[in-house]
């Protein structure tokens, strides 16, 4: 591999992607793919999305092309990025159990992700082992490649800070410089960290049934968008609005630019002009939706096109998965026998041991 910076992500694979999931890492990735400046892996997240999902590995299998397909929608380029299933790459269940030793259980409980995630879940007393320990296994697949850079929401910034916290203390205690420290790069618009849901929920989530999907219909799109939760107090067109925590506007703030308003809604310049009249009164929500629908109508346009087209190919798809799943096993098992010779359980290969114990 040529000295580039190396860049990880993931996905569970545990539904079709969302809008969330596209402004919040799938734009990104994009984007630091065409630099041609990093070394991008893409990993399906199977083991992680098995943690709360163990009774129901079907759900994880009907989900594998599903999410391949939506990474090629969006533009993901298998001649660029390196797409790989991580449930096959044998470092990831090694590297987790050195890490384990390094973690407290209180950190681990102190996670405000997983903190959050338990509560959603109702886990309480059954809370699975593999659950709570993700996020050394999420320390594993981001450092098993050295990646320097994680494209991520702002949900995952604990995951990152445990896992620089893995780093650091790994590279301490042995002695050694192997392991990379991650940084996340974070979407651009604030708004994106955590795109709201349609429902006006703080998070547009698969459970919540809040989503608009990347490859849903015309239809559907237009019907998401058309009963969108907006600002409850702007009851009558005259009255002034809230654009401020109103989905249809934090959606707008997301997707729309000034091409857009020239061409769907010329009487505005751009979004701050449409807000401020929306915040004075006399602008309906009505509209408000039809300029959103439009918008988002001709951003999902290609990429379910592309993802139809890719769809008559599914082997082609599993063939892409493959290889890249091959290349990812041999870059990680080069981290694998760096750490085990840091560690020193190398007995068989090291002369040092050789000449100690065995001469
Ligand atoms: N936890 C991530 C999510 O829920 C998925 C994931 C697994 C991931 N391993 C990763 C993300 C490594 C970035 C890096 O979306």
């Amino acid at each position: 591999m040529e000295n580039k910076k190396i860049i990880l992500t993931g996905d569970r694979p545990t539904g079709a992607l969302h809008l969330g999931h596209y402004v919040g890492s799938l734009k990104k990735r994009v984007q630091l793919q065409n630099t041609g400046e990093y070394k991008q892996f893409v990993m399906i997240a199977d083991l992680q999305a098995l943690t709360d999902n163990a009774e129901n590995p079907e759900k994880i299998r009907n989900n594998i092309l599903e999410v391949m397909l939506d990474y090629l929608a969006v533009g993901l380029e298998p001649e660029k990025t390196t797409f790989f299933v991580q449930s096959h790459i044998p470092a990831l269940y090694e590297l987790p159990m050195y890490y384990s030793n390094l973690v407290t259980m209180s950190r681990l409980e102190r996670n405000p992700t997983i903190k959050n995630e338990i509560k959603m879940r109702n886990f309480e007393r059954n809370l699975p082992v593999g659950f709570m320990t993700y996020p050394i296994s999420q320390a594993a697949d981001i450092t098993a490649f050295k990646a320097k850079y994680v494209p991520v929401g702002e949900d995952q910034l604990p995951m990152l800070e445990q896992a620089r916290e893995i780093v650091s203390a790994f590279n301490r205690i042995y002695k050694c410089d192997i392991l990379v420290e991650p940084e996340a790069v974070l979407p651009d618009n604030e708004n994106c960290n955590r795109l709201v849901g349609t429902d006006g929920n703080t998070k547009m989530s698969k459970s919540l049934g809040n989503c608009i999907y990347l490859k849903d219909s015309e239809k559907d799109i237009k019907q998401k968008v058309m009963s969108m939760f907006t600002d409850p107090l702007h009851i009558n067109v005259s009255d002034p609005g809230h654009t401020e925590n109103n989905p249809v506007f934090i959606y707008l703030d997301a997707f729309s630019t000034e091409e857009d308003f020239a061409r769907f809604m010329p009487e505005y310049k751009d979004l701050a002009e449409m807000k401020e009249h929306y915040e004075r009164g006399g602008l309906g929500d009505m509209k408000c939706k039809k300029l959103l629908n439009n918008i988002m109508q001709e951003f999902l346009r290609p990429i379910r096109e592309r993802r139809e087209q890719y769809e008559k190919d599914k082997s082609y798809l599993l063939e892409v998965l493959k290889k890249g799943t091959e290349e990812a096993i041999e870059v990680s098992n080069k981290t694998v026998s760096e750490i085990r010779n840091a560690i020193g359980i190398n007995y068989f290969t090291d002369d040092s041991f050789i000449d100690k114990f065995v001469k």
